[in-house]
């Protein structure tokens, strides 16, 4: 079992699966080998890594402790465990189960040959990202806009709360702007709160704002194959540096 990382946060739109996808094709294409758990019914993770799913295997994973899904993706070095529509019932299906909370950490404690295992969380703070939160040692949240500050002091209180309650080795990677340009006078002041709401974990690398970036789900082609000597692609792979940085201090 590698490194578990819970990319998180209240927000809605944030860029949480862009990181996802992105820290996961820029840290295999150094030769890692990574899986990225998409524990959002949404699936958009899946969908940009190319995997059509209903998420009915990781459902049974996480509810009735079947083996983790593990599927090869559009990106060389990442594997899948995908996600889809049925996982919108997880909340429901573990609603009397005693130790909920733990039932990822229990499904990837199985889960054996990557460094990096990145779990892409929905915009809310039910019961797949608690259990993310419960499984992980780091937590990274992206900030995309003013916007996304609300979401930050939320996800900042519940990761207080599971570090607390059940998984006292949770730390933060790292926040980090997703989705700015830096010269805007916006963009300074959110960097500016973000450095108030969690002082020690703002990171010097942010992502600039591209039209790349944004077309490259739809494309389903990750930035580092649809745009690879783009600024985005390098801004991650900096954000990557960095939080691979604070993940080993
Ligand atoms: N650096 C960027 N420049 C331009 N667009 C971006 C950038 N990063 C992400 N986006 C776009 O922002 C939109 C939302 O991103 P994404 O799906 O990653 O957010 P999310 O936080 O996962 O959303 P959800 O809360 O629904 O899970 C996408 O259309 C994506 O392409
Ligand atoms: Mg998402």
């Amino acid at each position: 079992m590698g490194v578990i990382l819970a990319i998180a946060s209240r927000k809605g739109g944030c860029a949480k699966t862009s990181a996802a996808v992105t820290l996961a094709g820029v840290w295999a294409e150094e030769g890692k080998r990574v899986l990225v758990v998409d524990v959002d019914s949404q699936g958009s993770a899946s969908r940009w890594l190319g995997v059509d799913d209903d998420g009915g295997e990781l459902l049974a994973a996480l509810v009735d402790g079947a083996e983790l899904p593990s599927v090869a993706t559009n990106i060389e070095g990442v594997e899948l465990a995908p996600s889809g529509v049925r996982m919108a019932n997880l909340d429901r299906a573990l609603a009397s189960t005693p130790g909920a909370e733990f039932v990822l950490r229990e499904a990837l404690e199985k889960v054996k040959g990557f460094d990096v295992i990145i779990v892409d969380c929905p915009p809310s703070l039910g019961a797949s990202t608690v259990a993310a939160l419960t499984a992980a040692q780091w937590v990274a949240s992206p900030v995309a806009g003013a916007m996304s500050l609300d979401g930050l002091e939320e996800i900042r209180d519940l990761v207080a709360l599971i570090r607390r309650r059940l998984n006292p080795a949770l730390k933060w990677a790292g926040v980090f702007l997703a989705q700015g340009d830096p010269r805007t006078r916006l963009t300074r002041d959110i960097a500016a709160l973000l450095a108030k709401t969690l002082p020690d974990d703002l990171l010097s690398s942010s992502v600039r704002s591209s039209v790349r970036m944004r077309e490259a789900p739809s494309r389903r082609s990750w930035i580092g194959a649809y745009d690879p000597r783009g600024g985005v692609h390098r801004d991650y792979e900096r954000v990557a540096n960095e939080l691979a940085e604070r993940m080993t201090a």
